[in-house]
């Protein structure tokens, strides 16, 4: 007998949290959780610590990149974010990172066929979930942090400082751990960048014919590209969360004296 649409019978649970699945389904959005909380939270207090050294040598931490101020006089102020609000914008209505969120802080759901948290849900259509769909012209705006970032790994190569924390100090071309730990950060962020799906859609996207001149076979192949990048998009929106965090973090302690950068330069 056909079966009414819409029901659900045995052996279903119902109910918040109410699942058959006898696997560890709790533990992805647990760790989610932990590790929104730990990075996502250090780099907002980071943005705030404007009077905490951010700078030293040729090294400034990707959190204030580009520099457009310098130390705010008001604690609740920072120059990080004059800039930040596109890279924020960017990741709080990625598609993974929505995912991410959805499961592991509103419980919306927890997991593949566990119960869903008690909600009146309206979906993305109305206030503020809305806002989610702003996120390709986030991507936008991201596309122009790539060329900034890598402007500031390449810079971090060149020292014009003659005095650092005091010390006499080699100006000139060299290189140091800060210069690879901007490097290896430019990287990632761009690769999240260029993994993103509405970046997909910008490359691939809205094309009857992949075949048809030559401007749409070109198209076709970065499209083919960037799925590639795209499979990996998780990877990439972890990887280049935990490096920005982790460089800021090292650039701070070398910039505060906490300690030192092993590199070509002498002064710090
Ligand atoms: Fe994640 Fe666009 S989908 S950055």
């Amino acid at each position: 007998m056909a079966r009414a649409a819409g029901t659900v019978t045995a052996p279903h649970k119902l109910g918040f949290l109410a699942t058959l699945r006898s696997d560890g389904w709790w533990v992805e959005p647990a760790l989610v959780a932990v590790g929104l909380s730990v990075f996502l939270g250090y780099l907002t207090v980071s943005a705030f610590l404007d009077e905490w050294a951010f700078e030293v040598g040729p090294y400034l931490t990707p959190v204030f990149e580009p520099k457009l101020a310098g130390v705010s006089d008001y604690f609740w102020f920072s120059p990080a974010l004059f800039v930040l609000w596109v890279p924020i914008g960017f990741r709080a209505t990625c598609y993974y990172y929505r995912r991410a969120y959805y499961r592991s802080y509103f419980l919306s759901p927890p997991g593949c066929a566990v119960g869903d948290a008690p909600k009146n849900y309206k979906g993305e259509a109305v206030f503020p979930f809305i806002m989610q769909n702003l996120h390709r012209f986030f991507m936008y705006g991201a596309l122009v942090f790539i060329p900034i970032l890598w402007y500031g790994a390449f810079r971090s190569f060149y020292n014009t400082e003659e005095i650092i924390r005091g010390v006499e100090a080699e100006t000139g071309f060299g290189i140091g751990l800060g210069s690879m730990f901007l490097c290896v950060n430019a990287f990632l962020l761009m690769m999240y960048t260029f993994s993103c799906h509405s970046f997909r859609h910008l490359i691939g996207g809205g094309l009857d014919c992949y075949s048809c001149s030559n401007f749409s076979k070109a198209r076709k192949s970065l499209w083919d590209r960037v799925s590639v990048w795209n499979q990996n998009h998780r990877l990439y929106a972890w990887a280049s969360l935990v490096w920005i965090a982790s460089t800021d973090l090292y650039i701070r302690l070398v910039a505060n004296g906490h300690i030192t950068d092993p590199n070509t330069w002498s002064g710090f």
